[in-house]
C-alpha cells in the first residue's frame, strides 16, 4: 500500500493511498520517454511525456511561420494545445526537440501547461510523468521520483540509432554537440531549470540497456512502496 502524499505543495492535490505518481526527469535522450512507458505498464498507471507538449507549442509555431523568439505566439499556442492530439511521430524529430528548448524556457508558457500536467497526475489511477520539471515543479508530492542520467556520448549513440531507424539524417558529432548545447539551455534558464529534485533516486543508465535499466527503475519503485 503506497503511503498517503505529505500536504499538497503549490495546489497538487494529495493523492489517496492507492494512487501513485513517479516522477522521470532528466536531460535530453536520457531515455526518459521509453521508462516512463515501460513503467506505467508494469504498474498499470497512465503516462505522460511532457516533452510532447513543448514539442507541440513549437511545432505550432514554426508550422504558422512565426519566429521562436515570438513568446506571445508560443503561449497562445500553449493556451490552444489540445493534449489528447499529440502526434508523437511529427513532434519527435530532432529539429523540434530544438524548437522545444527554447519555446520551454518561456515562463508563461510553461505556467499555462502546469495544469494541464497536474491534472493529468492526479487523475486515478496515478501517472507516471517524464520530463525536466516534474519532481521539483509539477509534481512535488510524487511518491516516487527518479532522475536519468547518461554521459552525453552515450546518449548522442542513442539518439542517432533511434534517427536512422526513422530514417533521419544523423551525424554522431552534431547530434553530441546539439545534446550539450540543450542540456546547457535546460539547465540554466531562470525558470524550472533541469536539476534532481534533493528526493530523487539518481539512476545513471550509461552502461544499463533499457531492460535493465526498467528492472533498476522497478526497484527503486518497490523500494520506495515499503518505505
Ligand atoms: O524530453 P524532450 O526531448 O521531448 O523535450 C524537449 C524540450 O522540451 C527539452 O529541450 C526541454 C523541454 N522540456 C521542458 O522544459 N520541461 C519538460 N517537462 C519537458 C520538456
Amino acid at each position: 500500500m503506497f503511503k498517503i502524499a505529505a500536504p499538497p505543495l503549490f495546489g497538487l492535490a494529495a493523492t489517496t493511498a492507492t494512487e501513485m505518481i513517479i516522477a522521470i526527469d532528466g536531460p535530453a535522450a536520457s531515455g526518459k520517454g521509453t521508462l516512463g512507458k515501460r513503467l506505467a505498464a508494469h504498474f498499470g498507471l497512465r503516462h505522460l511525456d511532457t516533452g510532447l507538449l513543448y514539442r507541440a507549442v513549437a511545432k505550432a509555431l514554426l508550422d504558422a511561420g512565426h519566429s521562436l523568439e515570438d513568446r506571445a505566439k508560443a503561449l497562445a499556442a500553449a493556451q490552444a494545445l489540445d493534449p489528447a492530439r499529440l502526434d508523437e511521430r511529427t513532434l519527435k524529430t530532432h529539429a523540434i526537440g530544438e524548437a522545444a528548448s527554447i519555446v520551454s524556457a518561456y515562463p508563461e508558457v510553461r505556467a499555462a501547461l502546469m495544469e494541464l500536467q497536474r491534472d493529468f497526475a492526479r487523475k486515478p489511477p496515478g501517472a507516471v510523468l517524464d520530463g525536466r520539471d516534474i519532481g521539483t515543479v509539477i509534481a512535488p508530492d510524487a511518491q516516487v521520483k527518479i532522475f536519468l542520467t547518461a554521459s552525453a556520448a552515450e546518449r548522442a549513440r542513442r539518439r542517432v540509432a533511434e534517427l536512422k531507424s526513422s530514417a533521419e539524417p544523423a551525424d554522431e558529432a552534431a547530434v553530441l554537440a546539439d545534446i550539450e548545447r540543450r542540456d546547457a539551455r535546460d539547465r540554466t534558464r531562470a525558470v524550472a531549470p533541469l536539476k534532481p529534485a534533493a528526493d530523487a533516486h539518481l539512476l545513471d543508465t550509461t552502461h544499463l540497456d533499457i531492460d535493465a535499466a526498467v528492472r533498476a527503475a522497478i526497484d527503486i519503485v518497490e523500494a520506495a512502496r515499503t518505505e
